[in-house]
């Protein structure tokens, strides 16, 4: 398989760059055109692996499929199948916020999953709590998890951690429920709010998304849903680190600048500029030279971990002491060894990474375990002296729908290699 890229830094990056459609909105839109047995639409949705993935699971439960452009039709009249094998679910976690959605439609749903890693990391407890307080009885037998209900009934449940996919999966369980849901301590990503104004265009009754408390009525049914899919913050975060490790100016043509708040507070930290203007997004990063003494993640408002790794990168570059500290997620510093072979120096001892910058990195093999992890890779490529080897590509390619065009348009020299 071609999973290579050649990365050959130290180009400055210059120009505008389209920001894609969000991974993370896009996902559970998906899930909830499952609730309306007719076509949904869902605008200027990312042509990513992932949306892929999710696609030919809303496939195999029945449900046709087609793209225009980048507006995805989800016709799910037939999507009756209940069962989601652990083919699909064991290449994206996420597809577990589907139970919620096969409840509310078929009263029965089931997914296959590995059954240590439910109460391991990343565990799906809340997904589980959630959906039982609404009424569902779920069984774990040998990696195969089952789920039945009645009608789903209007609960009062308070999230005991604020968790994203499990604040999404009590919504998408309680919108066909019998009576009024009340969910406490939720999430308050914009992807929630993106999730409930898509259910809203489908007649759905939910308030209070964007804060801790979402009231939700349940309805008899729903209708076919339309919506644009947001910008993707992440995306523009990465291009911005991009511009920061390059000490380049760049444009961001639709960037999601308010969602972007706290993550530009820190580029602000490290000498970054910008300047919002009819749309677009100016950013400046000639001036980034100053460490970040203490960068924590955290849930919205605060900052994003999907960023962290990206910004590691550009504070490997700055001269001087910075450290992180990663409060949403135990293991999310599988990146450092890899910059380590780019010639950072970063100590990671429990959540907390110990950064001292270095003048340049150096271009190395390295090897993208994860999503985040390869973008900031592919960042840190951009920053350094010499040619880099990036290995595992396709774990990028689960959330950046170009990026190597992307990067080249922007002056950087990135080739895919043709085995
Ligand atoms: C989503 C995003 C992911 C992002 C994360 C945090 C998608 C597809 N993915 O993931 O990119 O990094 O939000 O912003 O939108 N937890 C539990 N029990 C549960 C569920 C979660 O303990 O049942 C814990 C997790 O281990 C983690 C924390 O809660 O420590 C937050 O995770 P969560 O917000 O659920 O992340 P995801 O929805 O999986």
């Amino acid at each position: 398989m071609n999973d290579r890229i050649f990365i050959e830094g130290g180009h400055k990056l210059k120009g505008n760059v389209q920001i894609q459609g969000s991974k993370n909105a896009a996902l559970p839109m998906m899930a909830a055109s499952l609730l309306h047995r007719g076509v949904s639409v869902l605008k200027g949705c990312p042509r990513i692996a992932d949306v892929f993935c999710m696609e030919e699971i809303l496939q195999n439960l029945g449900a046709v499929t087609w793209w225009e452009d980048h507006d995805l039709y989800l016709d799910c009249t037939k999507a009756d199948k209940t069962e989601v094998p652990f083919s699909f679910t064991g290449r994206m976690r996420s597809s577990v916020i589907l139970l919620g959605a096969l409840l509310g439609r078929n009263k029965k749903g089931s997914l296959g999953y590995p059954g240590g890693c439910v109460i391991g990391k990343r565990p799906i407890d809340m997904h589980l709590l959630v959906l039982e307080s609404l009424g569902a009885r779920i069984q774990e037998v040998a990696g195969q998890l089952s789920a039945e209900c009645e009608r789903m009934k209007g609960t009062e449940f308070s999230f005991p951690k604020r968790s994203v996919g499990a604040t999404q999966q009590g919504i998408l369980g309680a919108v066909l429920a019998k009576g009024e849901t009340v969910l406490e301590n939720c999430a308050c990503e914009p992807e929630i709010s993106w999730l409930c104004h898509y259910l809203r265009t489908m007649g759905a009754q939910i308030t209070g998304d964007g804060t801790g408390r979402i009231c939700v009525s349940g309805v008899e049914g729903l209708r076919g849903g339309s919506s644009w899919v947001p910008p993707d913050r992440i995306v523009a975060g990465t291009y911005i680190c991009a511009a920061a490790i390059t000490r380049s100016q760049i444009v961001l043509e639709n960037p999601p600048e308010g969602e972007l708040k706290a993550f530009l507070e820190v580029y602000r930290k490290m000498g970054g500029q910008y300047k919002g203007n009819s749309g677009k997004l100016l950013v400046n990063g000639k001036n980034v030279q100053s460490p970040v003494k203490l960068l924590e993640t955290g849930v919205y408002p605060g900052f994003p971990t999907d960023l962290q790794s990206p910004v590691m990168a550009v504070l490997s570059t700055i001269e001087g002491e910075s450290c992180i500290r990663e409060m949403v997620f135990e293991d999310r510093y599988k990146a450092a060894d890899q910059l380590r072979k780019m010639g950072a120096r970063i100590r990671v001892q429990g959540n907390e990474a110990v950064i001292c910058g270095v003048k340049t990195l150096h271009g190395a093999a390295v090897q993208a375990q994860e999503l985040r992890g390869g973008a900031s890779l592919i960042l840190a490529a951009l920053g350094a002296k010499g040619v880099t080897v990036l290995e595992g590509y396709s774990f990028v390619q689960r959330g950046y729908e170009h990026i190597c065009q992307d990067l080249n348009a922007l002056g950087a020299a990135v080739k895919r290699i043709q085995e």
